[in-house]
């Protein structure tokens, strides 16, 4: 008897862990970070922002005050006053951690199998130079097949890319509106929607992969989202509980 065997080969998304194991550690710390690798995530992500005196910090919100015990905004203060601070005692599963510069988590990933999702943030008195300063940064460090640069803003995605040709991008969407066709500007490498945006419209996976942009998609982390995502075939997934999220993805 000759049994004849089919098989369906499934690329599973890439697991991206945001902010660091963010769940589980104070996001955008050190240890946030190693205990994402220690979960065997695929990628990190993390957000940039300029200090007063141009030097490139890992903080997600304009302000000190959700993710420190300091106060001020993050653009208004020098490196050394917002080294002053504590950025992990706020969580719940948190201890003393300092701040990260982006120096840092470049060197945490140098050597390794592990791709670095960069997300430029726009305090709106450095008009892209926080891209132009990441472009700096990169060209010392000489990672630039590990890193994916991404924004909300095409401004900066495109000023990014005319310097940096070579490093992909990734345009996050927090909406479709305009780009609801699936087809991006030719600046952009991968589409970035939320995840809500997939709830509710499914297919654009699908008509941006005809575009040909393959699909980022945050934040990711209930089980039904990351079984839409599985099912619609994104290529990245960004989760905040990257271990809980890979045994999400391969279970049945
Ligand atoms: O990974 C993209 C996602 O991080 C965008 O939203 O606010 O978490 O930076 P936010
Ligand atoms: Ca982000």
């Amino acid at each position: 008897v000759v049994q004849e065997l089919s098989f369906v080969l499934v690329q599973l998304p890439s697991v991206v862990a945001h902010r660091g194991a963010s769940t589980d550690r104070p996001e955008h710390t050190i240890g946030a970070y190693e205990l994402a690798l220690k979960e065997g995530a695929d990628g990190l992500e993390c957000d940039i922002r300029l200090s007063r005196d141009g030097e490139i910090v890992c903080v997600h919100d304009r302000t000190l005050t959700r993710t420190s015990n300091g106060r001020g905004t993050v653009s208004a203060l020098t490196l050394s006053d917002l080294q002053k601070y504590d950025y992990g005692s706020w969580h719940r599963h948190g201890q003393p951690a300092e701040l990260l510069v982006l120096d840092q988590l470049l060197e945490l990933v140098k050597g390794k199998n592990v791709q670095l999702f960069v997300e430029t943030k726009h305090p709106v008195r450095y008009r892209n130079e926080v891209e132009r300063k990441l472009v700096e940064t990169l060209k010392k460090h000489d990672l630039d097949a590990q890193i994916v640069m991404m924004s909300f803003s095409p401004t900066a995605v495109k000023a990014f890319r005319e310097q940096a040709p070579d490093i992909r991008t990734v345009l996050l969407l927090d909406r479709l509106g305009r780009y609801r066709s699936g087809v991006l500007p030719s600046f952009a490498d991968y589409t970035g929607p939320g995840v809500h945006v997939l709830r509710n419209d499914p297919e654009y996976v699908e008509r941006a992969r005809r575009a040909g942009h393959e699909t980022y998609v945050w934040t990711v982390d209930s089980p039904e989202d990351v079984a839409l995502c599985r099912d619609l075939g994104v290529r990245y997934l960004a989760t905040n509980a990257p271990a809980n999220t890979r045994r999400l993805l391969t279970a049945n």
